[in-house]
């Protein structure tokens, strides 16, 4: 008789900092997911109105209330527009994508000069934010104001840290009376495997902790 473990798979070993290294975005954006997307807009030295996708993206902390977005450095080793914008304004806002505003965002993403903004070819505007002077997506259903607490240049990433200074939830989002985010509301999607995959968010299960 075979054990009942006739086979194991010890799997594909992926050495990412030597010969894989090209391959290293296509694995690791393919595997950790879903991810996050950060919708930021940035403001530009010239006052145009910067926006665009970050999947590299998280909450921090919340003592104090800290997100990470991460942009990589271009191809040829500049930075892009809002990391530009970032540095010279450190302020930034983060707006969150759900089903009705994805393909926008995905316009957003397109690489367009610096100070041109993507704004009118997605059909976007803004609305002014609270306490920085970049403004916010009217669209996005979620906005976080955010200062910029430091970045750190890692090669060519640039993990840019901010502080979230306010939050703006769109009122069908919020019970009113207990402040709860009725997240059964929320339709926010997220990124999948390279290059083009999302998913939906709303086939969702709840596991109670131990204890
Ligand atoms: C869903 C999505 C997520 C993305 N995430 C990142 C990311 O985490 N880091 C990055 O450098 N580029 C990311 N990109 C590509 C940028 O959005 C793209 O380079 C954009 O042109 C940068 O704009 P900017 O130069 O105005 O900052 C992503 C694109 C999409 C569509």
């Amino acid at each position: 008789m075979p054990s009942a473990v006739a086979y194991v798979s010890f799997g594909m070993e992926f050495d990412l900092a030597g010969i894989h290294a090209d391959r290293a975005y296509a694995v690791l954006a393919s595997l950790v997911t879903p991810r996050p997307i950060a919708w930021v807009t940035s403001l530009g030295a010239d006052g145009v109105v910067n926006a665009a996708p970050f999947s590299f993206f998280n909450v921090l902390g919340v003592h104090p209330p800290a997100v990470g977005i991460c942009p990589g450095d271009r191809p040829d080793g500049t930075p892009k527009d809002t990391a530009l914008n970032v540095r010279c304004q450190h302020e930034f806002v983060v707006n969150l994508v759900d089903e009705a505003t994805a393909e926008a965002m995905n316009r957003t993403s397109a690489a367009l000069p610096h100070g041109v903004s993507e704004l009118p070819g997605a059909g976007l505007t803004t609305r002014p934010s609270s306490v920085v002077r970049t403004p916010r997506l009217a669209e996005a259903p979620v906005s976080m104001e955010c200062v910029e607490w430091g970045t750190l240049e890692i090669g060519a990433n640039r993990l840019i840290i901010g502080l979230v200074k306010r939050v703006h939830v769109r009122d069908e989002l919020v019970d009113e009376k207990t402040l709860r985010i009725r997240s059964e509301r929320f339709r926010v999607v997220g990124r999948m495997a390279s290059p083009d995959w999302y998913c939906r968010t709303m086939d969702r299960f709840e596991m109670k902790r131990p204890g």
